[in-house]
């Protein structure tokens, strides 16, 4: 074997013999793909839209540095310095207490819960994709794109069959490993998403409606600020950035020992954050180009509003609004693939790790349940619309158990669990690379995870369920 091969594998597998991500560029770009995702693209506008623009933003951007970015870092921190998997790190990390292990088993039950709906979503998406690419909305009247939505949503079979061969796809990049699969995927499809969005913003900012979009997203308008606008935006951070849920967790377990955890963080967050604002560049100059149209359309915003939008805007230019559409909906399926990977991998690599049952049997096993899982929450908007649990329909109540239940009672544990529960020289070791970065910062992001970040959770905590 040469020096070269041999140096290649002792950098891809870590201490404990798991595989490692092999560069820190494939690094970034794995978290940053788990980050950047639906929740961009589709729920970031929303929300933005429906609480009055740039004001949002602006807090948004604010909740993303003191509370987001630091529990990121946490999570980072506490997967790299197990290295295997999530149950380990927490086991390693709090010095043998052997409580603190079950934290592992987080991860495992909301990878399994997350996939199953965002899987929903993500399938109508390809199936947006595909009629694009067969440029089936030529011709269609605004009342056709309600109705087809609602036929497609209700439907008992089709987004079914959809959200399936998300699934599948994403069961073939985690079955192919750390290496050959997650961190190639995202080399592949981070840059593609980023040429393609930037490709959009060009194009949308040609349009008439580009000024009212731009004073929209960045004019700010404090009197529509409310508790309620301020708490929004801080779950939608939690959300976009994957944090709560040792997702960046599991990931950090393949990390090197060489990656700056803390500017890994930063950089991650930052690509987040733009992705989510150039998607606002798309979106509401086109919406604003046509009279009588409105941002804050909810969520059917992308898959009744928008492609509505795209075929008038560009009517005069059929070839334009073609591809404008294919482009959008390919970038949404790029951007939902790269998250659903990291949701997979939640639960594959407990199956894998601690089980030791190989990486393809656990990806293919995650992946069947959460076909079961996913049908289930796609028929709640059709024929099982009238089964509630707790008065919510299934794919309501998993959105409920995992982005206002899960997220942050885990983003809080994970707080105590480093701030207060860890020998303090370890996160100190894990943030610092051994005193060699960051000395600096390293006591700021202390006091936020301390203190700062504890508070806000809480606050986000009691308004989400009582508020
Ligand atoms: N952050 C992803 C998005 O913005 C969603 C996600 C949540 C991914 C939880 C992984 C884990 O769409």
């Amino acid at each position: 074997m040469s020096n070269n091969t041999k140096l290649h594998e002792i950098m891809s597998v870590n201490n404990n013999g798991s595989s490692v991500f092999a560069s820190k560029v494939g690094a970034i770009l794995a978290a940053a793909g788990s980050a950047v995702g639906l929740g961009n693209i589709w729920r970031f506008p929303t929300e933005t839209g429906a609480n009055g623009g740039a004001a949002f933003i602006l807090i948004y951007v604010f909740f993303m540095a003191v509370i987001g970015v630091p529990i990121m870092v946490t999570e980072f921190a506490i997967g790299r310095h197990g290295g295997k998997d999530v149950m380990h790190s927490f086991e390693k990390m709090s010095g043998g207490r052997k409580g603190w292990r079950w934290m592992g088993l987080l991860p495992v039950v909301a990878g399994f819960l997350v996939l199953s709906y965002y899987a929903v979503v993500a399938g109508w998406t390809l199936f947006y994709a595909v009629v694009a690419g067969v440029d089936g909305f030529d011709g269609m009247t605004s009342a056709d794109f309600a109705s087809d939505f609602e036929l497609l949503s209700t439907d008992p079979l089709l987004p079914i069959l959809w959200l399936a061969t998300i699934i599948i796809l994403t069961v073939g990049v985690v079955a192919l490993g750390v290496q050959k699969g997650i961190e190639r995927g995202a080399k592949i499809m981070m840059p593609l998403l980023f040429i393609f969005v930037a490709i959009l913003v060009v194009c949308s900012l040609t349009l008439p409606g580009a000024t009212k979009g731009l004073e929209f997203l960045f004019k700010p308008d404090f009197s529509q600020v409310t508790g309620a606008t301020a708490l929004s935006a801080m779950g939608q951070a939690f959300f976009s950035l994957s944090v709560g849920i040792c997702c960046l967790c599991t990931y950090a377990c393949y990390f090197r020992k060489d990656v700056n955890l803390i500017q890994d963080g930063v950089q991650v967050a930052t690509i987040d954050t733009l992705v989510a604002l150039m998607a606002g560049l798309v979106i509401f100059p086109a919406v604003y180009s046509i009279p009588g149209m409105e941002p804050d359309a909810g969520p059917s915003l992308v898959f009744v509003t928008l492609p509505n939008v795209f075929q008038r805007v560009f009517g005069d230019i059929p070839l334009l609004a073609y591809l404008f559409s294919l482009v959008f909906y390919l970038l949404l399926v790029m951007a939902a693939l790269t998250s659903s990977i990291s949701m997979l991998e939640m639960s594959a690599s407990y199956f894998h790790e601690e089980l030791r049952v190989s990486r393809p049997v656990a990806a293919s096993l995650v992946g069947m349940v959460c076909i079961v899982l996913g049908s289930v929450c796609s028929l709640s908007f059709g024929v099982w619309s009238d089964v509630t649990v707790f008065g919510l329909g299934f794919f309501d109540l998993f959105d409920f158990l995992v982005a206002k239940l899960l997220m942050p009672l885990g983003s809080l544990a994970m707080c105590i669990f480093v701030g207060w529960v860890v020998d303090e020289s370890k996160v100190r070791e894990e943030l610092t690379n051994g005193g060699t970065v960051n000395t600096r910062i390293y006591p700021v992001y202390l006091f936020l995870v301390r203190y700062v970040a504890p508070v806000g959770i809480l606050l986000i905590f009691i308004n989400e369920l009582w508020g």
